[in-house]
């Protein structure tokens, strides 16, 4: 099924998914995505409920002319459908380096591959395109999903700070993982 109005270019192109733009127009849905407090949980912004005016915001200045910053929309090459976005955060250009960042939207989606591919699409673009030596991100020990998707699109645990993730009073370890270039060529 169809959620948007006009086609969706094709920026990096995946098996089963590609990346493409951000359109104003998917403001609604991602509104709709980032009110979820499970959702935002995962995406350690625990408590943090989004509004659609935030939502446009946020497109909008993913869409301006920034370097620090790139958001592309995760659509499924079947039918065209909008699933969720991923970002390269905290763009260095001096060091090269970057911060990924994914979400899936809907929930029925999960496990299907869809993360894997999308994140290793974005790792792709930063280092062909952006010339990115370094990715790398913190994971909440309570997202194993997260953390094994991350695995297979080839990051490697580089650390933990042990407890230092509090969720409903609950203490997790926060995982540092990395890929470099250096790691994508073996
Ligand atoms: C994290 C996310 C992008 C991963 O994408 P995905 O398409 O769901 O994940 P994948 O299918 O690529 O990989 C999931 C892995 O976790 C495993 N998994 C699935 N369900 C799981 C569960 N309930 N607990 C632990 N592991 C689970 C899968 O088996 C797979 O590992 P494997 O390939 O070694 O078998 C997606 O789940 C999502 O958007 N989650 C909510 C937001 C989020 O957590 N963002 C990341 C913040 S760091």
């Amino acid at each position: 099924m169809s959620n948007q109005s006009r086609p969706r270019p094709v920026i990096m192109a995946g098996e089963r998914v590609f990346l493409s733009h951000v359109f104003a127009e998917d403001a609604p849905l991602l509104a709709q995505w980032f009110a979820d407090l499970e959702l935002t949980a995962l995406l350690g912004l625990q408590g943090r409920s989004f509004t659609l005016e935030q939502e446009q915001q946020w497109i909008a200045a993913n869409n301006a002319d920034r370097d620090d910053q790139r958001a592309f929309a995760i659509v499924l090459r079947d039918g065209e459908q909008l699933i969720g976005t991923c970002s390269l955060f905290h763009i260095n250009l001096l060091h090269g380096i970057a911060g990924p960042g994914i979400a899936i939207g809907n929930e029925a989606m999960w496990g299907c591959g869809y993360g894997r591919e999308a994140v290793q699409l974005l790792v792709e673009y930063g280092f062909r395109y952006l010339n990115l030596y370094s990715i790398h991100l913190w994971v909440h020990g309570f997202n194993e999903r997260a953390y094994r998707s991350y695995l297979r699109a080839g990051f490697r645990e580089a650390g933990r700070l042990r407890g230092a993730t509090l969720l409903d009073g609950r203490r997790y370890d926060r995982i540092l993982m990395e890929l470099t270039r250096n790691d994508q060529a073996d």
